[in-house]
């Protein structure tokens, strides 16, 4: 599953940029649009899941043990929606927010042509998984009758209420968007062990096939610009990545309990579920292993060779005091 050189090496690629094979690789340029939910028969359980099973933690939980089949793949249905609601709006408002201060050249740090061109391919890649997330969520959510009103996601408002407050704009979205890309790919990584419906399944694969490509690309835009920052710019980097990356991973549990809620399920169950899955020790964990190749990208620029760096990101649960 993963490219071959990953993790990457720690040096942009000058002036050209990193994402040369853009045109002949990327799923907006080459890849045929084969997203057609309608011929899959949900009630036919060889038709595949309609997401990870393994993403949903919970389904083994005791209190849903009485799930039939259909209840578990309406849930799995309604969790692959959410999760292409949140990722349609998670492109344009995060990662393409962030993005535009690369293209633009709004760095604190002069950017290289080559990477002001790789930020404008993955805003075009992003552009593009936006519409076919939000295609497929319509269809899927017509499938199964799920009404698709205008969702608010936790993550994305919270997010957006921690840039708002940034003293660095630029920097900051910079760093939203390193932590946003190079998770996501942990995410997707366990796509490749269930056997999901043909076309979500063609949908999500091509998705991770860039976005493989943007967690090493903006791991090297890291690098590029960690040993040129001064060092108010390292400290507010310092400061705010691990409450970033805390915030990437935090459960938005109103989700649960609306899906939970739709199968007819008793309100406390949802309740208890969550309340099980969402306490600070589990939400720690979650984030040190999500963002486990932005802690990589971090020590092979020797992020962690100022201890206090080391103190803040232990102190948040990310890493061992002793780095
Ligand atoms: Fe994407
Ligand atoms: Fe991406």
């Amino acid at each position: 599953m993963k490219p071959e050189n990953y993790p990457p090496t720690t040096i942009y690629d000058g002036e050209t940029g990193y994402l040369l094979e853009w045109d002949k690789q990327s799923a907006v340029r080459v890849r045929p649009y084969k997203y057609n939910c309608q011929p899959t028969n949900k009630n036919d359980p060889k038709s595949g899941n309609w997401f990870f099973p393994s993403a949903l933690s919970f389904l083994s939980h005791p209190l849903l043990a009485h799930l039939t089949p259909d209840q578990v793949q309406e849930l799995l249905a309604r969790n692959l929606v959410s999760f292409l609601e949140y990722t349609t709006l998670l492109e344009h408002r995060i990662v393409n927010r962030s993005v535009e201060h690369i293209v633009h050249n709004c760095l604190p740090v002069a950017v290289p042509h080559g990477m002001c061109m790789d930020a404008l391919r993955i805003y075009t890649d992003e552009g593009y998984h936006a519409v076919m997330s939000a295609d497929v969520a319509h269809q899927v959510s017509e499938i199964f009758g799920i009404s698709q009103t205008t969702r608010q996601f936790s993550r994305i408002s919270r997010l957006e209420a921690l840039a708002s407050g940034f003293q660095q704009q630029a920097l900051g979205w910079f760093l939203i968007g390193f932590v946003s890309e190079t998770a996501i790919t942990k995410e997707f990584a366990k796509m490749g062990r269930s056997a999901l419906v043909p076309a979500v399944h063609s949908m999500l694969m091509d998705h991770l096939s860039d976005e493989w490509k943007h967690s090493r690309c903006f791991v090297r835009m890291f690098s590029y610009l960690w040993p040129r920052l001064t060092r108010p710019e390292r400290e507010f980097c310092a400061t705010q990545l691990p409450v970033i990356i805390q915030e990437c991973f935090r459960l938005d549990e109103s989700l649960l309990e609306r899906d939970l809620a739709a199968l007819g399920l008793d309100s406390n169950v949802a309740q208890t579920i969550s309340a099980e899955r969402n306490n600070e020790t589990a939400n720690r964990l979650r984030a040190k292993n999500g963002a486990s190749a932005t802690l990589h990208a971090l020590r092979e620029c020797a992020f962690f060779s100022e201890p206090r760096y080391v103190a803040n990101f232990a102190k948040h649960g990310l890493i061992d005091p002793a780095g």
